[in-house]
């Protein structure tokens, strides 16, 4: 059985992040979109960044489900009513969809999905994306004051969006709450503010309205003629609002919890949830604790400093490269330099090698990406929360030639020497220090077929004690960006 086989066996399914984001759930969705009829996004906005090689090319997705390469075979995608949505960035994507020859012909979006103003942006960008002061460092596309104002019930839903006058309304009440944005306005300069913010929105309303749809009822509607639906997660259950490492979290609930309710399903009609899990390393992009970065303050520091990025690493830490015709970098990910740095002494540059190996900088914001070794103790909290039917390990490849790698079992904290417990608080998690497995490193794992037997034995054996430790089943382990690139382990046979 395949992993497709075993994830689609049910009706309705799910793929949710049980970490801090970016574990390749655009890789695996778009993998197992062939199984499924309708694929959908429940949550977030274009703060998300999932990346799929098809044919050949890298496509970065934001708000689109990975599904829509296969647009033109009929199947369905969907932005569900628990997302926000950015008009032009949405245009924008649309577009280079269309310019890179894929059809968005069966791509529908939530009526009842929330809007992302010009003034959600600025406020984020203002106040949340700095990691300065200890900020949370959120992407700046909007979506904190936009999931704000859809609680605080002044928020404007796709509905409201493409009806010039319910929007003009709508903009005219919400801006006077924001007088960071526009000063403190009267009710006559608010009206001339939404007049102008409303202007601006012609061509963006005009391709919405093309798109927009009561997904609630499709969905259902769809179910009910017997098609399978999967739904793409987004962000990761650490950065869920409810369960995350509040206030370092995003605004919204990528558990699922929140994939459900964010796609007009209820709870119970979810039947396979299948968890996706960095191994052994994992990062974070943005402001918040990780007890087991590599390098600590300085890895958090340097992360955050808006100048450091791919190609400042590269030449920073001696590494050859050259450019590409879009003007990217291009270099070996398994350069000499690279395998030097993931064996220093330093632990700050174990971290750089492994972000180098592993092409870790953001998706959404070319930050980079802050790494550390997995934490199995966050694992087994978010499958806590999620109760995952399986789980699939990915970019296990990028450890390759590491002479040893770590997982994290206990947490040593001021007053306890050993502890297995995690609270995902900051104050918690700032002041624990990780206590760890260390395993015997191994060479390259991407160019192996799909046979668990070649798997090297001390993977296995860390696989095997993650497993028993999550008391979940790790059915599969990424080996690489393309969609074949996945070693199907025996439990990948039956759940
Ligand atoms: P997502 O947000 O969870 O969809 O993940 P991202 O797309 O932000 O980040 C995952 C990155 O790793 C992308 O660049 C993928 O192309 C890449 N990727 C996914 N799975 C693997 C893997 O198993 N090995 C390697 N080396 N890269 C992978
Ligand atoms: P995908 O779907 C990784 C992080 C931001 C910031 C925090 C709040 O690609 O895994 P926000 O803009 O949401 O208010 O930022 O959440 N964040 C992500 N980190 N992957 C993502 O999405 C993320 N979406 C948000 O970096 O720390
Ligand atoms: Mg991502």
């Amino acid at each position: 059985m395949t992993l497709a086989d075993l994830v689609g066996q049910g009706k309705v399914a799910a793929v949710i992040d049980l970490q801090f984001g970016d574990t390749g759930k655009g890789k695996l969705t778009e993998m197992l979109s062939e199984r499924f009829d309708v694929v959908a996004r429940a949550t977030g906005g274009n703060n998300a960044g999932h990346t799929i090689v098809h044919n050949g090319n890298e496509i970065v997705l934001h708000s689109v489900p990975c599904s829509i390469v296969h647009d033109s075979e009929g199947k369905v995608s969907i932005i569900g009513n628990g997302c926000v949505i950015s008009p032009d960035d949405f245009v924008d994507e649309i577009n280079a969809l269309r310019n890179a020859g894929y059809s968005t012909d069966n791509l529908f979006v939530s009526t009842k999905a929330n809007v992302i103003m010009p003034y959600h942006i600025a406020r984020d960008r203002a106040h949340n994306a700095s990691q300065k002061n200890k900020g949370i460092g959120s992407t700046g596309r909007g979506i904190g004051p936009c999931y704000a104002d859809k609680v605080a019930r002044r928020g404007v839903r796709v509905e409201d969006f493409l009806d010039r006058d319910a929007l003009y309304a709508r903009v005219a009440k919400a801006v006077r709450f924001y007088p960071d944005v526009y000063g403190d306005v009267g009710e006559r300069k608010a009206r001339e503010i939404a007049f102008d913010i409303v202007e601006k929105t012609e061509r963006s309303r005009e391709v919405l309205a093309r798109y927009a749809a009561e997904t609630i009822e499709k969905v259902h509607e769809f179910l009910r003629r017997g098609k399978k639906v999967l739904i793409e997660g987004a962000q990761g259950l650490l950065l869920d609002v409810e369960f995350g490492t509040y206030p370092y979290v995003t605004s919204s609930s990528p558990s699922v919890n929140g994939a459900a309710s964010g796609v007009g399903l209820p709870a119970r009609a979810i039947d396979f949830v299948l968890g996706v899990v960095k191994f052994p390393y994992q990062t974070r992009v943005g402001g918040g604790p990780m007890p087991t970065e590599l390098g600590g303050a300085r890895s958090r520091e340097w992360c955050a400093n808006p100048e450091n990025n791919c190609e400042r690493e590269l030449r920073e830490f001696g590494v050859e490269f050259e450019r590409g015709p879009r003007g990217q970098v291009i270099y070996d990910r398994f350069h000499e330099r690279i395998n030097e740095l993931k064996n220093s002494e330093d632990e700050f540059e174990q971290g750089v090698g492994i972000r180098l190996a592993g092409s870790e900088y953001g998706a959404t914001t070319g930050r980079p990406r802050r790494v550390g070794w997995t934490d199995a103790l966050a694992v087994r909290y978010a499958a806590m929360l999620n109760s995952p039917d399986a789980i699939v390990l990915t970019k296990t490849d990028v450890l390759a030639f590491a002479r040893e790698f770590r997982v994290g079992y206990a947490y040593a904290t001021p007053t306890e020497r050993a502890i297995q417990r995690f609270d995902p608080s900051p104050r918690f998690l700032e002041s624990a220090r990780p206590i760890y497995k260390t395993y015997e490193g191994f060479e390259r794992i991407d160019l192996l077929g799909n046979g668990e037997q070649e798997l090297p034995d001390s993977l296995k054996l860390a696989v095997k004690e993650l497993s028993d430790f999550v008391r979940t089943p790790i059915v599969a382990i990424s080996v690489g960006k393309e969609r074949d690139k996945v070693v199907c382990l025996r439990e990948c046979r039956g759940k």
